[in-house]
């Protein structure tokens, strides 16, 4: 959920590696995180569960189910939100992310509700946790759409889950990719092949540096992704745009939502 884009900076499409991505998207959250925060927080809740632009909640969508007494791991955490909702609900709560920036909004966060969530800055393809440590990891558009390596972060997700554990996570839902980043009408008409995989690159124009990068896969790809790696895929929801909503979140808009999904939550778990 990336709504900026800096004057300075150049699109591309072209292959990025993992190490690229990592390297950009780190410092890009850095710079970010107080404007997505001061934009989005009050909408997400400095202790709320909300999966996506649309504004559905856990509360209102149940993808976790029960959380009470289970160790929960949120990748890509940002300020921690989605988790400190699980610590209210009898769960243990985590968070991991890339940005250092994004974490100290977490802690901020804490010490403003008094309710903790544990943290560790690191990257999705690389969990820094023991084997079996988790009954649930998921991502509210955390991580995943950021990575080049995604078979190294669902064979991560795999081996910190414990057998049975339910993995969910929300993405931008693949048939956004077709259509510009463009609330209004403009969002409308596709111009480029959902097929295409080549990644999204932004370019700082005075550096050359790489600035932000998103890779795209299709509904396919994610199906095939969860089953390479042992999941069972129990549901894919597709939110609907709620009739009275009417906020825009970058691309995403009532003009948009109504006509077209904006989000995908896959929900999937490991054999018992
Ligand atoms: C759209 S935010 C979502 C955060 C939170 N769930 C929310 O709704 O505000 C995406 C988060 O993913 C993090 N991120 C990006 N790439 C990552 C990676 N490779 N590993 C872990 N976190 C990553 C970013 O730093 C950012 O905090």
């Amino acid at each position: 959920m990336e709504d900026h884009l800096p004057q300075s900076v150049r699109v591309e499409r072209r292959a990025v590696s993992e190490r690229e991505s990592r390297e950009a998207n780190g410092p890009d959250w850095d710079r970010y995180a107080d404007e997505y925060q001061a934009t989005h927080g009050a909408f997400l809740g400095d202790s709320g569960f909300v999966w996506g632009p649309e504004g559905h909640t856990e509360d209102e969508l149940a993808i976790l189910g029960e959380v009470t007494g289970l160790d929960v791991l949120e990748v890509g955490s940002g300020a921690g939100q989605c988790s400190r909702w699980v610590r209210t609900h009898g769960g243990r709560g985590f968070g991991l992310d890339l940005s250092h920036r994004q974490l100290q909004h977490s802690r901020r966060l804490d010490e403003e509700t008094g309710i903790a969530v544990p943290s560790v800055r690191g990257t999705a393809t690389h969990l820094p946790f023991a084997p079996a440590s988790f009954d649930v990891v998921f991502c509210s558009f955390g991580a995943l759409q950021f990575i080049r390596d995604i078979d190294d972060a669902l064979a991560d997700v795999r081996r910190v889950l414990r057998p049975g554990g339910r993995f969910a996570f929300s993405i931008t839902h693949p048939t956004r990719w077709m259509f510009p980043d463009d609330p209004g009408e403009a969002g409308l008409t596709a111009t480029q092949s959902y097929w295409d995989r080549t990644p999204y690159v932004e370019v700082d124009d005075a550096t050359g540096v790489v600035s932000y990068v998103e890779h795209h896969r299709t509904l396919g790809d994610w199906v095939r992704l969860l089953a390479r790696h042992g999941f069972v895929l129990a549901d894919l929801v597709e939110p609907e745009w709620p009739e009275d909503h009417d906020r825009v979140w970058g691309g995403w808009s009532r003009t948009r939502g109504l006509l077209t999904p904006g989000t995908a939550i896959f929900v999937a778990h490991l054999a018992a």
